[in-house]
């Protein structure tokens, strides 16, 4: 695996790359769900690009960017082992030079859930994420599913901008009890990492209690309740959506998403389902 830093030295590197590119974007502190994502990425394509970027315009001022977990030697070891190719670790000074003022902003999707709890968290990542497939230049980039609502935001700010590369999408991956993996689940406690589990379970249980009918209002009511009783100390977000446009929906029908956003401890985990 070649690794380069600077936009000049991935440039060098890309146009050494024959056939098709897949890319996988990363924030660093990989979990086995990074890694479906390489070896999804490896199926669909010849070569396969990495990148390793804590963004720093889609972090608020009270949230993490600081303390946001860095381990780039173990994270470039995993990717080597996993068949990556080429690995990107630009410094803000590479993605965002001197002058950068532009700002991506997906109007409506962008503005819900996650955006209203984290404002300007989409625009940092649809910027982010434009500014590294238009240096990358991939055939296909993969997303997880784990962030549902950032896989829309990009979705659709890659087809209005006409970027050319197809958005591939890669299911969450779980820890055996069914907790999402993600890299701030470092950041729980013991106890806090047992009663974790209650955010897939509150799902799980909504998603069956959806399915045979039950009214979704006190379906999602009683999820949050549950959460609660469970130990978590705010909910910011549980609901059914429409799994294309993210609107709310209070009756069953076509393909939908439960959603949620809830804090326990100091962490913040977000998880979804498809309905
Ligand atoms: O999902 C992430 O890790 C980040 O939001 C992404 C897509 C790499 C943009 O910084």
């Amino acid at each position: 695996m070649q690794t380069v830093r600077s936009s000049e030295e991935l440039a060098r590197a890309r146009a050494e790359i024959e056939g098709t590119l897949a890319l996988v974007t990363t924030m660093g502190a990989l979990h086995a769900g990074h890694m479906a994502l390489v070896e999804e990425a490896r199926r669909r394509a010849d070569r396969v690009a990495a990148t390793i970027f804590v963004n720093p315009k889609q972090f608020g001022a009270n949230e993490d960017f600081g303390s946001y977990p860095r381990r780039e030697t173990e994270d470039g070891r995993m990717l080597e082992e996993a068949g990556c190719d080429l690995l990107w670790i630009p410094a803000v000074a590479d993605i965002y030079p001197e002058g950068f003022s532009t700002s991506i902003h997906v109007a409506g999707l962008s503005e819900r859930w996650e955006g209203e709890a984290r404002p300007g968290h989409f625009d940092g990542v649809a910027t982010v994420v434009a500014r590294l497939l238009l240096s990358v230049r991939p055939d296909v980039a993969l997303f997880g599913e784990k962030d549902f609502q950032q896989l829309a935001v990009i979705r659709r700010m890659v087809a209005d901008l006409g970027v050319p590369v197809e958005i591939a999408a890669v299911p969450t991956v779980r820890e055996a009890d069914g907790l999402a993996l993600s890299s701030r689940n470092a950041y729980l406690s013991d106890d806090e990492r047992r009663r974790a589990v209650a955010l897939p379970n509150a799902l799980e249980e909504a998603r069956k209690s959806i399915l045979d009918g039950a009214p979704v209002s006190q379906v999602l009511q009683r999820a949050k309740q549950q959460l609660v009783d469970l130990g978590f100390l705010r909910i910011d977000y549980l609901a059914l959506v429409d799994a294309a446009t993210l609107e709310p929906v209070d009756a069953p029908a076509g393909e939908m998403r439960l959603i949620a956003a809830a804090v326990i401890g100091s962490t913040r985990l977000i998880d979804n389902l498809p309905v």
